[in-house]
């Protein structure tokens, strides 16, 4: 299932979207102001009233499970003066309850249900005007996602037929056992052209993925989104030696006990597997030059946390090590990029293209829509 495309694989963008501030303004207005993001997992809000504090791109948000079990997502902000609403996770009764000046709303709706003092200070507020500012949620593989926009394009639209393209596993059977931030210096996008790079595993990874066959990688682009899959070498029938065996997944089938996975959802929503975990890492923007990645690790309860965390970042910790290099050379003055790989360096092509169509058309192409 390699992605066949007659165009030349190009790096398309220039050195200022790494480093400019400017840049980093129009991606967030054009792009993560209005796209779904990863927010929390349904492990962290396993009661009614359960909340946690989240963020799409730069939008706060506060995601709770209302007293009727659906989860939904709010802006953490007060429609007083602005205070954080919520600032951790935690559990509520009924309502959300400002620190700054007392002002209520409603956990299931955000409707402003109390002001202090309101017969004598806010006798003319009309309340009904200014409950939270609702966000749009979605839900998969027992991750929970969210858009700053409350109408935005339905997140089955959003994920497309990606859904169907990886294998056996279904996360949403397994549970959250670790959850880690890593921060580092280089640009958001570098890490994401890294993880859709496959000549990069023969070399910076020649350790750490040493067991797994390159030349059977297969790969594919879903729109913006893409999927991957490559097997053990020879065949052998173990788990997958990235983990070393600690608790294997029970329902993969063969193909996924012995092989792991790659997979990205358009912009930023990194994710890999195998035979033991699945992890999301999603790689957000804090600076130009500056990124944080939210590493969640879903595996059969009672697996070895610290183990899988340890196996995720014996590759990911080479990756931004090569990231952090990059982004330091980009300020070099006789730096350019050189010619990419006809076939393993394609993703980043059509990386390229999907963020350039959403940067000059202003909104995110959906799933299946390839721009010229
Ligand atoms: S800012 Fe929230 S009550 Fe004043
Ligand atoms: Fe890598």
């Amino acid at each position: 299932m390699d992605l066949r495309n007659d165009s030349p694989t190009r790096f398309l963008l220039p050195a200022e979207a790494y480093r400019d501030p400017a840049w980093l303004e129009r991606e967030q207005r054009a792009l993560f102001d209005h796209t779904w993001h990863l927010v929390a997992a349904v492990d962290e809000l396993t009661e009614p009233g359960s909340y946690v504090e989240a963020a799409a791109g730069r939008s706060p948000l506060i995601v709770v499970r209302g007293s009727d079990g659906v989860i939904r997502a709010f802006h953490n902000f007060c429609r007083h003066r602005g205070m954080a609403v919520v600032c951790a996770a935690g559990r509520t009764s009924s309502t959300l309850r400002c620190p700054y000046h007392g002002w209520e709303y409603g956990a299931d709706d955000g409707a402003l249900v109390r002001v202090p003092q309101r017969a004598g200070q806010f006798a003319d507020v009309e309340t009904e005007r200014w409950g939270l500012v609702p966000a749009s949620v979605g839900i998969w593989g027992g991750l929970v996602f969210a858009h700053p926009d409350d109408d935005a394009e339905p997140f089955d639209a959003f994920l497309g037929e990606w859904p169907q393209h990886i294998g056996s596993f279904r996360p949403e059977r397994l549970t959250q056992l670790a959850r880690v931030r890593i921060e580092g210096s280089f640009n958001w996008k570098l890490f994401v052209e890294n993880h859709i790079d496959v000549l990069h595993l023969w070399y910076l990874h020649d350790r750490t993925l040493a067991d797994f066959d390159h030349p059977r990688f297969q790969h594919r682009n879903l729109g913006g989104h893409w999927v991957s899959y490559e097997p053990l070498k020879g065949g052998e029938v173990a788990e997958a030696a990235i983990t070393r065996g600690t608790t294997p997944i029970a329902h993969l089938a063969e193909r996924d006990r012995t092989g792991i996975g790659a997979h990205m959802l358009f912009p930023n929503v990194l994710m890999a597997s195998s035979s033991e975990f699945w992890i999301s890492y999603a790689v957000s923007p804090l600076t130009p030059d500056r990124s944080v990645i939210d590493l969640r690790v879903r595996a059969e309860p009672g697996a070895d946390a610290a183990e899988l965390v340890a196996a995720a970042r014996s590759f990911i910790d080479e990756d931004v090590f090569a990231c952090e290099q990059v982004q330091a050379v980009l300020a070099a003055p006789r730096f350019e990029v050189g010619p990419l790989a006809a076939e393993h360096e394609r993703p980043i092509t059509t990386f390229h293209q999907h963020l350039l169509a959403v940067l000059e058309a202003g909104t995110v192409p959906e799933a299946g829509a390839v721009p010229a």
